[in-house]
């Protein structure tokens, strides 16, 4: 069943019913204001930091759902409702949500009075806008009541929901005109304010929540809006928000539109009063004075799009197959971007309070938005390597506003190192700019510490090097990409951490997928000496690859798939021997890409086990057969009901990899196949069962041992948006960044006989026509550059400016 449908000239999901599964939300806002709008304008507002800066407040886990957010209630006569149905609920005559590219329009309609709430955060600027336009459609004058109502957030999220002894008594507010100011702790410690702004003189506003929706009254059943209207109440403690009422009265055929901010505003600290208490609003001002023409937020509109349609021109296919050029052309790279700005931050499954920036999460998010903002990945790979450590390992995570290190989390997740690697070389394939090599990076954010970003990758893989176990295999510290394998750790006692209970030295827990990422990124590391003539440093980091590689093909090999890991006792994961949890995906996709067994037929035989034991319809699961009990020494994998998140859940994230891996072998179709099964446009039909948003990946799906098969978690925030991109950009579609420039190597199904692509890259365009007259899955028999025959498949590499035609048949 469908809840709605892609809009794909206009680039939006269109949704038709506010009732959808649950609700599906977009992100305003890529540089520093985020916002985040569910289809019902549930969401909320912070700035850089979900945790340190949050605007507006959230309540997760509240029923009913998405109580929150950017809220216009309309009250006609007797009558109340939201034009976004929430959070009164009425039903309405119309209802249509469109979540576009970093806007989302809601229009909703009742009584012959049409209202559409528009909102976007602007380029440039730390605000969201919400533009409200009222029509009567009607035959008769309708004199209405307009409400806008946001609550806010005093500041940190965590201290927020948690800290209410001083907090019922620190809030403040001012009013000034149409302008409603939050300054809670501006007098002490904060130099910065929120304010929230129409462009019109209200008939009466609120500011204490108390007033507003009363005591024991609640956001669906506002006492302000079903009464009197509002009284002009200040906050003193308590809950602060922003209330106002408008009294319209509109002739047949009339609408006007009010235009409503929310703005962040920081002050120099000697600039910060106006007058003794008196909040210095000159920012403000001019913030609220950009958008004072009736056209700015047209103008703001027309800015976003014509920034989206840069962006998404670095790549775009068009391969006559709908969903599939729907999904790379539209919202796999707009996921990217989403995830990029976010890590694994803020989403409606992630509270924004627990995560920041994770280190192998953003380094992995880079694969997929380096061809977008080259310049933004840059500064993204300097701040992340300067959480490494000296020894080459890593925070695990770090705060996006202060960019340090959280020391909570610690380190010891002995995967972290290699993609950092993984992230750099992303880089200087898509930009050829070698001088990132050379800036000067902290160690462990100690200036005093730091060293060229060189030497941050030698250290890398410098640290997986010299930390191998029995089997020659790199040690896996607290956990490698699976969280919740956690070897070292034995936490018995609830609320114990299970990924930071116990050593994260443990000198016998090996990870066989490690052992893939060292082949297939240390790799990377030794192409990058030797073209900086570090021969003796290559061929040495050669040497210690073939012993891994070795390694994994004897202790690693199972017999008919790799192993997973062996544990502190020296015991098999991942084995026949094993009584669950005998096969895992991971080490499946990541020695195949590799390149692990290539050649002697073990990649096959591992991509075989794979699609035997670990598919299903709705995806590939993480592993079978699934665990059932709690097993000590194994940690949080076991601890999750069978079919839920790593415990054979179709993890998403590793879904790639194995269209990766079976493209590695030239098996298009196959690769097809399993892209196609998680890919939302192709699930679209299934949203009663999937759940989550159809535009955008999930983290998880419930695998087969479920009862709710099939059904999507933890969408938008997940690694799978990146290696989603590369699989089907790079392994399927075939244009592959190298350091030499792009090569192209499609691997597709037979059906695809023609496709064209076109790729900025390096400052040039290259438009791409792939032929494929028999069907051929892989092999390029011939390639033109305007009509020129070049030796190979790597393009050299044009002149910036330059657009140059490239045909690429296949066979
Ligand atoms: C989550 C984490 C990621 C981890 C994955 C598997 O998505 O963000 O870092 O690799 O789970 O445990
Ligand atoms: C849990 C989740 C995993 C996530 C981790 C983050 O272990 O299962 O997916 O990566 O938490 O710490």
């Amino acid at each position: 069943m469908r809840f709605g449908y892609f809009d794909d000239a206009r680039r939006e999901y269109v949704i038709t019913t506010p009732r959808t599964p649950l609700p599906w939300i977009n992100y305003l806002g890529s540089e520093a204001f985020f916002t985040l709008c569910s289809n019902t304008a549930g969401g909320y507002a912070f700035y850089r930091d979900a945790r340190l800066r949050r605007l507006t407040r959230y309540r997760y886990n509240n029923c009913p759902l998405d109580s929150e957010g950017f809220r216009i209630y309309i009250k006609d006569g007797e009558s109340v409702w939201n034009p976004g149905w929430q959070p009164v609920q009425t039903g309405l005559d119309r209802y249509e949500c469109r979540h576009g590219l970093g806007y989302t329009v809601i229009e909703g309609e009742k009584d012959g009075v049409a209202v559409s709430q528009e909102l976007l955060v602007p380029q440039g600027d730390d605000c969201l806008l919400m533009r409200v336009t009222v029509r009567n459609d009607g035959k008769t004058e309708k004199k209405l009541r307009l409400f806008p109502y946001v609550e806010f957030c005093l500041w940190d999220a965590m201290d927020d929901g948690s800290n209410f002894q001083r907090n019922y008594s620190t809030g403040e507010v001012e009013v000034c005109g149409a302008a409603i100011y939050h300054k809670t702790e501006y007098r002490e410690r904060r130099d910065h304010y929120a304010v929230f702004w129409a462009d019109r003189k209200p008939d009466g506003f609120d500011t204490s929540r108390e007033a507003f929706i009363g005591v024991y009254g609640s956001p669906a059943r506002p006492e302000a809006v079903f009464g009197e209207g509002c009284t002009g109440s200040a906050a003193h403690g308590w809950q602060p928000v922003a209330a106002q009422q408008f009294d319209l009265s509109l002739a047949p055929g009339e609408s006007t539109a009010i235009l409503f901010g929310l703005g962040y505003i920081e002050n120099p600290r000697d600039e910060k009063w106006a007058a003794p208490g008196v909040v210095n609003k000159k920012r403000a001002e001019a913030m609220i004075a950009r958008y004072a023409a009736p056209a700015a937020f047209d103008g703001a509109m027309e800015a976003l799009r014509a920034h989206w349609d840069a962006l998404l021109s670095n790549y775009r296919v068009s391969s006559g197959e709908e969903k599939l050029d729907r999904m790379v052309n539209i919202w796999n790279q707009y996921q990217c971007m989403v995830t990029f700005n976010m890590s694994r931050s803020a989403s409606y499954f992630e509270s924004g309070m627990g995560r920041g920036m994770g280190f192998r999460d953003s380094c992995q998010d880079l694969l997929g938005f380096v061809h977008m903002i080259p310049e933004r990945a840059r500064e993204r790979i300097l701040d992340i390597a300067a959480t490494q450590f000296p020894d080459g390992s890593a925070y695990h995570q770090y705060q996006p506003l202060t960019k340090k290190g959280n020391l909570a989390v610690g380190s010891g997740f002995n995967d972290d190192p290699l993609w950092l690697i993984a992230g750099v070389d992303a880089y200087l394939r898509e930009t050829g700019d070698w001088s990132i090599l050379d800036e000067r990076v902290d160690f462990d954010n100690d200036p005093s510490l730091a060293q060229p970003l060189l030497e941050h990758l030698r250290r890398s893989f410098d640290y997986t090097r010299t930390h191998l176990g029995p089997h020659g295999l790199p040690l896996i510290g607290r956990a490698d990409w699976n969280d919740c394998l956690n070897l070292n750790c034995f936490s018995e006692h609830p609320g114990e951490s299970f990924q930071t209970t116990g050593p994260s030295e443990g000198p016998v827990a090996e990870s066989v997928f490690i052992a893939g990422m060292f082949v297939k990124y240390g790799r990377a590391w030794t192409e990058i000496c030797r073209r900086l003539g570090l021969e003796d440093e290559a061929a040495a980091g050669d040497e210690a690859i073939a012993a891994v590689e070795k390694a994994a093909l004897t202790s690693g090999w199972d017999g008919a798939w790799f192993r997973r890991a062996f544990d502190a006792f020296g015991k098999v994961v991942g084995g026949k021997e094993c009584e669950e949890g005998q096969i895992f995906i991971e080490p499946q996709g990541m020695c195949v890409m590799a390149g692990i067994g290539k050649e002697t037929g073990e990649a096959a035989r591992a991509l075989e086990s794979v699609r035997e034991r670990l598919d299903t319809k709705y995806g590939i699961v993480l592993l079978q057969p699934a665990y059932t009990r709690y097993h000590l020494e194994l940690g949080e994998i076991t601890s999750y009901p069978p079919g839920y998140k790593e415990n054979a859940g179709i993890f998403c994230h590793n879904n790639p990899w194995i269209v990766c891996a079976e493209a590695e072998l030239g098996h298009g179709e196959r690769a097809f196949e399993v892209y196609r099964r998680t890919a939302p446009a192709y699930i679209e039909s299934i949203s009663e069962i999937h759940r989550t948003e159809p535009y955008v990946y999930s983290q998880m799906i419930a695998g087969r041992d479920a009862p709710s098969f099939g059904e999507g978690k933890n969408s938008w925030l997940t690694g799978t948006a990146a290696w989603t991109f590369v699989s089907v950009s790079q392994a399927i579609l075939g244009v592959q960044p190298t350091l030499d420039g792009l090569r192209i190597d499609p691997c597709v199904p037979a059906f695809l006989r023609r496709f064209t692509l076109c790729r900025r890259y390096r400052g040039a365009v290259y438009e791409i026509t792939v032929e494929n007259p028999d069907g051929a899955e892989k092999g390029v028999r011939s390639v033109t550059v305007d009509g020129l025959p070049i030796e190979g498949q790597v393009l050299p590499v044009q002149p910036e400016g330059a657009r140059v035609s490239v045909v690429v048949y296949m066979g």
